[in-house]
């Protein structure tokens, strides 16, 4: 009898760390990463440091209340950065509240300082019980905690989601970037990527290695398709990696600033190593943001003391901070862009930043007509509307701005 009472309660306690009854005692750890634009200093240089102190304020308080572990805030150019632990799941109505607010009082802050832009990323009065579609960037994943746990968030100014569709493949599904797809028996079983079309807000799973070329069909349409979810195909260890995919522009139908995207990365044992995790930013792609978000422009990873776009407010650029979990606490950060290591990319960066610019108004520095459409330039066609003449029949072909003339 004693016996078979024993059994029930390993099981039972096995369960319950499997996060099973997670209402009852949810042993699974989320990080949260979220992050608004409430107000820039000056312009759309960076975060004014009172910004960050109301917000640490706010989130000590909600430490001490228990209702996180630990948090983090930061600033990647003019984003507010909230990193936050817990154990209360993604889409957690009382995290995102709990942002929400912590927004709302650093705008107040934003708004006494006459900062520019104060409260831009906040596209609703009032909150109502999730933070989608309300301005804020999100990027959360729950996960049990290993032995040890290394985590990686990014988060980059002047740009969009999909900028990270690039290095995130390259980070879970190149060998040529990560050798321990190769070597490593675990990661040798490939990942999961979850991509999200934004414009149609629908989601396709697809397999790597064997349906690689699907994915990468999608993702080299960052403006459209934008991974949301990695996940390591070994069941137990589970989801790998979570972006923010919000769109502002899409959900405001017009340009409302840039959805400057987050990213938080698992690392080690069985899933990439942080140096794997980093080696995609030596090269400094192209990404769709910068100037009036309306530019091409490098990905230039700096380290927190270079987390501001000054020039042609950009170029476009991304933190990257190294924590390890302890039981939800954040140890760290470590600033992992503040290496030598990373001085050729950025070298590499302002190379092809002096380049581009010398494009002026001309595209492929400026965006493609269809992504122009989410800026302000279709106003400005319109005051030039009725000056066109008929000259030739019209080419049976769709284009970006609708017709001109309509
Ligand atoms: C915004 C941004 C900036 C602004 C630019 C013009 O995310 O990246 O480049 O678009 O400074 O701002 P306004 O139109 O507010 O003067
Ligand atoms: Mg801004
Ligand atoms: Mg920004």
């Amino acid at each position: 009898m004693c016996y078979i009472a024993i059994v029930f309660i390993i099981i039972y306690f096995k369960e319950v760390k499997k996060g099973k009854y997670m209402g009852v005692c949810n042993m699974k750890i989320t990080v949260s990463l979220i992050k608004a634009d409430v107000g820039g200093w000056p312009g759309h240089v960076r975060v004014h440091p009172r910004l960050i102190e109301a917000a640490k304020k706010k989130l000590s308080e909600a430490k001490n209340n228990g209702i996180i572990i630990d948090y983090h805030v930061f600033n990647a150019g003019d984003d507010l950065q909230l990193l936050m632990t817990h154990r209360k799941g993604t889409d957690s109505p009382e995290i995102h509240e709990l942002a929400w607010n912590t927004f709302k009082e650093a705008t107040q802050v934003a708004k006494k300082l006459k900062l520019y832009g104060a409260g831009q990323d906040l596209l609703s009065e009032t909150f109502s019980g999730n933070l989608k579609g309300m301005g804020p960037g999100i990027a959360e994943m729950e996960f049990e905690e290993r032995p040890s746990e290394p985590i990686v968030v990014f988060a980059a100014d002047k740009t969009e989601p999909g900028a990270f569709n690039l290095p995130i493949f390259r980070i879970f599904a190149d060998p040529f970037n990560t050798a321990g797809l190769v070597i490593s028996p675990t990661m040798n079983l490939g990942f999961k990527f979850s991509i999200m079309d934004v414009y149609e807000g629908n989601i396709i799973d697809l397999n790597s290695p064997e349906e690689m070329y699907y994915i990468l069909a999608l993702i080299g349409q960052p403006g459209r398709f934008v991974i949301k979810y990695v996940y390591s195909r070994k069941e137990e260890i589970g989801i790998a990696a979570a972006v923010s995919t919000d769109r502002l522009n899409l959900i405001a139908g017009k340009y409302v600033g840039k959805d400057d995207p987050v990213a938080i990365i698992r690392g080690q044992h069985g899933l990439p190593a942080i140096g794997e995790i980093t080696e995609p930013f030596a090269f400094p792609h192209l990404v769709a943001g910068w100037m009036r978000g309306s530019h091409h422009g490098p990905l230039m990873p700096v380290p927190l003391k270079y987390s501001q776009c000054t020039r042609f407010d950009g170029p476009p650029r991304i933190v990257g901070l190294g924590f390890q979990l302890a039981e939800g606490h954040l140890i760290g950060p470590v600033d992992l862009f503040d290496d030598p290591a990373f001085d050729l990319a950025r070298k590499k960066a302002n190379e092809i930043a002096d380049y581009l610019r010398r494009h002026g108004p001309f595209e492929p520095h400026r965006l493609s007509a269809e992504e122009m459409e989410y800026t302000a330039l279709p106003q400005v066609l319109d005051k030039i509307k009725n000056r066109w003449r008929k000259v030739a029949p019209k080419a049976k072909k769709a284009w970006a701005f609708g017709s001109l003339t309509d």
